[in-house]
């Protein structure tokens, strides 16, 4: 069974005719993408995408999903992935070091739906690294608050180039690895306030509901 697919096509339900949505990264919100052109065609909604990365965007066009911007519109339903999500439904998020975007766009909108297979259930965030979008020239000061936090930090390096990611706003990626998260509103909040760092991958109190693919079925889960 595809977990993810579940998700990502459960999630697609939730759109209206006439909403402006938030198209998260990844392979989860890939389905979610994907069925949401299917709709458009087969029921002829109007909707239009506010992509969260190169890779929404240009999946967006392949299903002709028409697109806008923030300037233009407001978001009323963003649904996107996640690396982890613990009990209280906050999130890490940054795999696809789209972080920064998605942030922003799934922030605004009026309801947020995060969408996963059951593997990223946690108890607490942390297993999982912290990704940070950190601009290319503070990374060695960044390096250092974070290791005064506490943090582990590696820039994170490219499979298919040589030397580090770049973002699709130009900026390194660095790991941080914290272990257990005991306070993520307070960690997002401290990481963002070191200078260098243009937004980090916790994403807390901002998720509405969950949809979880599962072994047994879907799993909706309402903060
Ligand atoms: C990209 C993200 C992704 O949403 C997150 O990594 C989950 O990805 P996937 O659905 O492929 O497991 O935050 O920056």
């Amino acid at each position: 069974m595809n977990l993810k697919k579940i998700a990502g096509f459960e999630a697609a339900k939730e759109v209206n005719d006439g909403d402006i949505v938030g198209l998260g990264t990844g392979s989860t919100t890939h389905y979610f993408t994907q069925k949401l052109g299917d709709r458009i065609k087969k029921e002829e909604i109007e909707i239009m995408g506010i992509p969260t990365s190169y890779q929404s965007f240009l999946q967006a066009m392949e299903c002709n999903i028409p697109v806008t911007t923030l300037d233009e519109h407001d978001v009323d339903i963003a649904v996107d992935g996640a690396d982890e999500i613990d009990k209280d439904l906050n999130l890490i998020k940054g795999k696809g070091g789209a972080h920064t975007l998605e942030k922003v766009v799934d922030y605004s909108a009026k309801i947020f739906i995060v969408i996963a297979d059951e593997t990223k259930l946690v108890e607490n965030l942390g297993n999982f690294p912290v990704p940070l979008e950190v601009i290319s020239k503070a990374v060695k000061p960044v390096f250092s608050a974070l290791k005064d936090m506490g943090g582990e930090p590696s820039i994170r390096m490219a499979k298919y180039k040589n030397g580090p990611v770049i973002s699709d706003n130009g900026n390194f990626i660095v790991d941080a690895k914290f272990g257990v998260v005991n306070n993520p509103i307070a960690l997002e909040k401290d990481l963002n306030a070191i200078p260098g760092v243009v937004e980090n991958g916790i994403f807390s109190q901002m998720t509405d509901k969950a949809i979880i693919g599962c072994e047994n079925g879907i799993n909706k889960i309402n903060f």
